[in-house]
């Protein structure tokens, strides 16, 4: 039994391997000190915002340091909190891809460096990356 088990969990990450090895995932982070988002996608961002969120917020309301509070929670509690609650009267209206742009534009509101990948519509990943300052 113990054999068979072992052999299903190498059956397991071998598998893993492939799928990860096939689709070009970017490479993995662990905060959002690391270049998680690119200037692109923050711009995208950004048109969302001003589209679906501006009549309600100014940018500055949610820019220098209001992602502290936020530190030690993950991108993916924070995109799901807008996910679930924005636009305030018409929740969870958007793409997926439009919240995930609107996370990336409050990181770089929030002057967090961008870089090459951009944040992706993934649970795990985005599970993966601490918020913490500086902000
Ligand atoms: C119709 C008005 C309205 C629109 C449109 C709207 N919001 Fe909000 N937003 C609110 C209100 C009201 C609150 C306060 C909610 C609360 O405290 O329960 C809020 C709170 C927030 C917060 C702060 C949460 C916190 O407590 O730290 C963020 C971030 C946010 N909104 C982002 C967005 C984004 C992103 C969009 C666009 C996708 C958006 N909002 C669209 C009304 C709106």
């Amino acid at each position: 039994m113990r054999c068979q088990s072992f052999l299903i969990a190498v059956v397991i990450l071998v598998a893993e391997g492939c799928v990860s090895g096939q689709s070009m995932h970017a490479p993995e982070y662990n905060s959002v000190q690391q270049g998680v988002y690119s200037a692109t996608q923050a711009a995208r961002g950004e048109a969302v915002w001003k589209n679906h969120c501006a009549e309600c917020h100014y940018p500055e309301e949610y820019s220098n340091g209001y992602l502290y509070a936020w530190s030690g929670e993950n991108v993916f509690d924070l995109y799901a909190y807008l996910r679930i609650t924005m636009p305030y009267l018409a929740p969870g209206t958007l793409e997926d891809e439009q919240y995930v742009d609107v996370t990336a534009f409050l990181l770089s509101q929030n002057l967090l460096p961008a870089g090459d990948a951009e944040l992706a519509v993934d649970r795990e990943s985005l599970q993966g990356i601490l918020i913490e300052g500086p902000f």
